[in-house]
């Protein structure tokens, strides 16, 4: 019955919710990437990623936006169906965007449609204790999900920019709280963005689910990264936790391979890429 799921001709299964789980136990760093497409998704899957996030950031590197926030969920639901043709080990993650999931039954409607169509293993959206109770109502449904906090850039224009969040010890201890409570709500993951190394580390030991950093220090149970952001692609200034793999590499995947490599023997993040 689950032949189709399990062999895909792959000498290791495929990454699950469990698999996760006990890599955060057993201390093995989870590699994180995005993709947006059935190619890239490939070379990541190739490269050994654990996790594969269809992010809205794909507004921004693909779309050409300065925000997340134009993306809708029938862009995720297209770009999510190319991923999962390219993957066949790592875990299919897909972004809620911007004001699909301002209620319990729309945010049920369009996880539903992120799995169906979109062929997602887990939805993430972002979001503190204002989404405790959707994340109960998807977790009550079976619906994987990925909780985002820290910098939550679909809030850009509410909080005033891509600043790091966390940094006043009451803010870290409120962060903490709504982590716990997210858990307890049936989170799967939590995932933080752009937060100091010490609230990274804080979270991450205080969480039984694996809690995966970007920009949040080396002390948390995995890293990801947005995929243009690591080879190098994104024009401009670049977020301090970003590093271009691609320097020094000979091809897309030896860049993508020296990322997962890094992250899991803990080269990577640097001082240089955290916050303190
Ligand atoms: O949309 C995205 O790519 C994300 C990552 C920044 C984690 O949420």
């Amino acid at each position: 019955m689950y032949t189709q799921l399990e062999q895909r001709g792959m000498t290791e299964p495929p990454i699950n919710v469990s698999t996760l789980q006990k890599m955060k136990h057993a201390g093995q760093p989870i590699a994180c990437i995005t993709a947006y497409d059935a190619s890239y998704a490939a070379l990541v899957d190739t490269a050994g990623a654990d996790l594969v996030l269809v992010g809205d950031s794909l507004g921004m590197v693909i779309q050409g936006h300065d925000t997340t926030i134009p993306v809708t969920v029938d862009d995720i639901i297209y770009h999510s169906k190319t991923v999962s043709r390219g993957l066949r080990r790592a875990f299919l993650v897909a972004d809620m965007p911007f004001m699909s999931y301002t209620k319990p039954h729309i945010a049920l409607d369009n996880a539903v449609r992120l799995m169906q169509e979109g062929g997602a293993m887990m939805v993430k959206l972002e979001g503190g204790d204002d989404q405790v109770e959707i994340v109960e109502h998807l977790a009550r449904h079976d619906i994987p999900v990925c909780a985002h906090l820290g910098l939550k850039p679909q809030s850009v224009h509410k909080i005033g920019g891509f600043k790091v969040q966390g940094r006043d010890p009451d803010k870290a201890r409120e962060m903490l709280a709504s982590a716990k409570r997210l858990q307890d709500a049936g989170a799967d993951i939590v995932l933080l963005e752009c937060v100091p190394n010490e609230a990274g580390k804080i979270i991450a030991e205080a969480l039984e689910v694996p809690v995966i950093g970007i920009g949040a220090g080396p002390d948390v149970d995995g890293q990801i990264l947005v995929l243009y952001d690591l080879l190098g692609i994104t024009q401009g200034r670049t977020p301090k936790f970003v590093k271009n793999f691609q320097v020094g590499c000979h091809s897309p995947l030896a860049a993508l391979q020296a990322y997962v490599s890094e992250v899991k023997d803990g080269s990577y993040p640097g001082p240089e890429h955290c916050f303190s």
